[in-house]
């Protein structure tokens, strides 16, 4: 299981209000502990930050808030004493605006090598007075900014499909690429184990880049598939396969995961050809509602599209740019994904969205393939769904004129010790984001070693998944009715059934089965866990019903009782051998 640091976020050793480098070595012991076998850090990298540190300006460096190259390098090796691999964040689509190649660009002239680093264009209209195209801002508004020429006359156009702090670079031009090669073995000098590549699939763009009037965000197409000019690209490929060759010249296990968000499955399975990605998000699965058939299909649609090209699938279900899944499973199914959600939003039900997140984490740890866990999520943490407009930091709550809430509560800074300041993120007492005050009764220090928390829950899902090997194992889709999604995973000599029950009936489990974990305290309804008595012979449990003494002795009076898997929580059930 690969485990997502948001650096800002985690743990902020100086107390700055910013998380930082030394902040994470200090804390590595508690992931491996939660069982983690390799960490992905979002970028640390010298920034301004107006993309929380996607917008790099110098990708050889660390920026001063999170620390210095000597720290990543102890960062590195304290984690490989811990036996947790890193996977670092790699931006190539675009640089800060800051960076030196885009300074150098805008001081050159129109049709300039340092020009060509990036992708400048003539405005259209008699005078060039608009954009080249039509093309939108991932983040909301233009994806075109005019400079301004040393002489002061409006001059070109820069392409930006993100914030006009984030350049893109000009993937047809050889310096660009061979520039990337560098930075990549930059890090894998230093003893990164990989990467995880932002906005893999937007690198090279159609030529001539011809209007575009659909969509920006290719999961929200709809059946036709045709990739948008600015994503897809088939060109993007043979820069991996170069990317893979410089991996694979290195000692060890050196490994890509791609973030594009590429539909159908079958497209994002041309990333993780044997020559090209190790892994790519799974996000298919991750907006899929809350539904047993949509999520049996979109379990079956990846295995099948991966299974054609060889590759393990991926399982994700939160990240640093949705909605928390504890919160987002909560919100009406069907509807579309917010970006955010605003204080004066009808507020989700906190309860029904962590049950339902805890069983969607219980399936979703069952399934072979690579797993991401988002940091936070094994505490429950929900979204910060009531965070005050004027601390929003995601650009995108500007460029939508805020419209949209943005990204900032799912990245509110972790809570370790519930008494201490800013709840033991760091000794600063300002964290750079309010956290909630749910977050007290969530910290790691309330729920370690608490039977039925939601750490102790992910300890035993990873502990299992690790021991019976479920992550290299094979899954047949069960058939238990029409709200169940129901899989039997088998692996070596054992199969571990895990039943995910989304109907209003209760689901009885088979009577020959052992369960080894649940995602909800309680699973018949009444008893909790610590209450139940394991029938060697059944699944059968014994509640304990009443006390009584004999002869001055206190004793248990149990009854039997069938097991049931209750509405919205999922089961993993040891199955007898054949
Ligand atoms: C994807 C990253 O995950 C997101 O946080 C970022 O804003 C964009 N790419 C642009 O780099």
């Amino acid at each position: 299981m690969i485990y997502q640091i948001y650096p800002r976020s985690w743990a902020d050793a100086d107390g700055n209000g910013v998380g930082d480098l030394p902040g994470i070595t200090a804390r590595l012991p508690y992931l491996r502990a939660l069982g983690v076998d390799a960490v992905w850090l979002s970028p640390f990298y010298t920034s301004p930050q107006a993309d929380a540190g996607y917008d790099v300006a110098d990708y050889r460096n660390i920026d001063p808030l999170f620390g210095t190259l000597a720290d990543a390098d102890e960062l590195v090796r304290v984690a490989h004493d811990n036996e947790l691999r890193v996977i670092v964040d790699l931006v190539p689509n675009h640089t800060s605006d800051e960076h030196a190649w885009f300074r150098a660009a805008l001081a050159a002239a129109p049709g300039s090598p340092e020009r060509e680093r990036y992708v400048f264009r003539d405005g259209r209209g008699a005078a060039g007075e608009q954009p080249p195209n039509d093309w939108q801002s991932v983040f909301g508004g233009d994806a075109w900014t005019r400079i301004t020429g040393s002489d002061g006359a409006p001059g070109q156009w820069y392409l930006h499909l993100f914030d006009r702090k984030q350049p893109d670079l000009n993937w047809e031009n050889p310096v660009v690429r061979s520039e990337f090669e560098d930075i990549l073995r930059f890090w894998l000098d230093r003893g990164v184990d990989g990467y995880r590549v932002d906005v893999a699939h937007g690198l090279v763009k159609a030529p001539g880049l011809p209007d575009w009037d659909g969509p920006m965000n290719m999961l929200d197409m709809t059946e036709d598939h045709t990739p948008p000019p600015m994503w897809d690209q088939d060109g993007v490929h043979e820069i991996y396969r170069g990317w893979r060759k410089v991996l694979d010249s290195y000692p060890g296990e050196r490994a890509m995961c791609a973030e594009a968000w590429v539909e159908p499955p079958e497209r994002l399975a041309h990333y993780v050809r044997p020559d090209e990605f190790q892994q790519a998000f799974n996000f298919d699965f991750l907006i899929t509602p809350w539904r047993a058939a949509d999520l049996t299909e979109a379990i079956a649609r990846s295995y099948r599209a991966n299974d054609q090209v060889g590759a393990p699938t991926t399982w994700v279900l939160s990240n640093h740019d949705v909605v928390r899944h504890a919160t987002r499973l909560a919100l009406p199914v069907g509807q579309p994904r917010p970006n955010g959600i605003f204080a004066t939003d009808p507020q989700p039900d906190a309860e029904r969205g962590l049950r339902r997140a805890r069983a969607a984490t219980t399936l979703m740890l069952a399934l072979p393939g690579g797993a991401y866990v988002y940091y936070g999520e094994e505490l429950g943490l929900p979204e910060h769904t009531t965070l005050p407009d004027e601390v929003r930091q995601d650009p995108t709550y500007q460029r939508t004129g805020h419209r949209e809430a943005g990204r900032d509560g799912c990245r509110i800074p972790m809570p370790w010790e519930k008494d201490s300041t800013s709840y033991g993120f760091g000794p600063g007492g300002h964290p750079w984001l309010p956290q909630p005050e749910s977050y007290g009764a969530l910290a790691v220090d309330q729920q370690d070693g608490v039977s039925g928390s939601t750490l102790e829950l992910y300890r035993t899902l990873l502990r299992l998944r690790r021991e019976l090997r479920l992550g290299e194992g094979s899954a047949t889709q069960v058939d238990l009715g029409a709200d169940v999604v129901a899989y039997d995973v088998t692996s070596g000599a054992s199969t571990v059934r895990v039943i995910l029950n989304l109907g209003l009936d209760p689901v009885e489990l088979p009577s020959s089965s052992e369960v080894l974990v649940t995602s909800s305290p309680t699973l018949g309804g009444r008893a909790r866990p610590e209450e139940l008595v394991r029938d060697e012979r059944a699944s059968r449990r014994r509640v304990r019903d009443a006390s009584y003494r004999v002869a001055g002795e206190e004793r248990a009076a149990y009854r039997d009782e069938r097991l049931e898997v209750h509405t919205d929580t999922a089961v993993w059930l040891a199955m007898p051998v054949e």
